[in-house]
């Protein structure tokens, strides 16, 4: 997620379960991903708080986020239940600036993870970015948001650096960004980023 001051949410919740956790197979057939309707806002409220209540106000800022028009949102549908959100956040064209944009929060109902909907979100969140002529996406999360960085590294996110304190709550989040310019698209299913690869930095 990112920060209140910023442009979006921040980190993720850390991880609350194991890194060997048992698969359920994921049926993807059964995820729909649609555009965040104004009606979702409710949603959004609630499955912030569940994620990242422990970060800062984000029950409130999310929805906000949404609603205002900041963030880019979609949902995921399992079944016939909406199960996740992923939020990107719109950037303005600047002649001469590199199109960068914020992963402001991704967020799977606590029910419906282990299915693939983070998976889902993310590669939809990506193929949009793309369709926007994004070059860069960049995101933050928790230091200790294990899971949430093994699905961005699986997705091509590798970490950039560090900002300490970096949420209302204290908590000190790990910087990740990938590249979407067209040659960086063949890296795409490559080695997942480790720790220095890409030069870690502190602010
Ligand atoms: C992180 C989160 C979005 C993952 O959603 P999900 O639907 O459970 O994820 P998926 O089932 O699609 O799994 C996709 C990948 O994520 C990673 N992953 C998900 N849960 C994991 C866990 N508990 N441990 C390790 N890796 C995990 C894996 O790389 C997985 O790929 P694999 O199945 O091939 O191993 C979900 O746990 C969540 O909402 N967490 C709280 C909010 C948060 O932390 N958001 C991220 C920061 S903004």
């Amino acid at each position: 997620m990112s920060r209140p001051s910023t442009s979006a949410v921040k980190g993720g919740r850390p991880a609350s379960k194991p890194l060997h956790r048992g698969k359920q197979g994921h049926s993807n057939t059964r995820i729909a991903i649609r555009p965040a309707e104004v009606s979702d806002a409710e949603f959004i409220r609630d499955l912030s708080r569940k994620a990242f209540q422990q970060y800062g106000p984000y029950e409130a800022l999310l929805p906000n986020w949404f609603l205002s028009g900041i963030g880019a949102t979609m949902v995921a549908v399992l079944g016939r239940k909406i199960a996740g959100y992923a939020m990107l956040e719109r950037i303005m064209g600047q002649a001469g600036s590199p199109r960068v944009s914020e992963l402001l929060a991704i967020a799977v109902e606590p029910w419906g993870r282990n299915h693939g909907v983070g998976d889902r979100l993310l590669a939809e969140t990506i193929r949009k970015a793309r369709e926007r002529h994004v070059e860069r996406v960049v995101l933050h999360t928790a230091v200790d948001n294990l899971s949430g960085q093994a699905l961005f590294r699986k997705h091509g996110f590798v970490a950039c650096g560090i900002k300490t304190a970096f949420y209302p709550e204290g908590q000190d989040a790990l910087v990740m960004e990938k590249e979407l310019k067209p040659e960086a698209q063949a890296r795409d299913l490559g080695a997942p980023g480790k720790p220095g690869e890409s030069g870690w930095k502190r602010n």
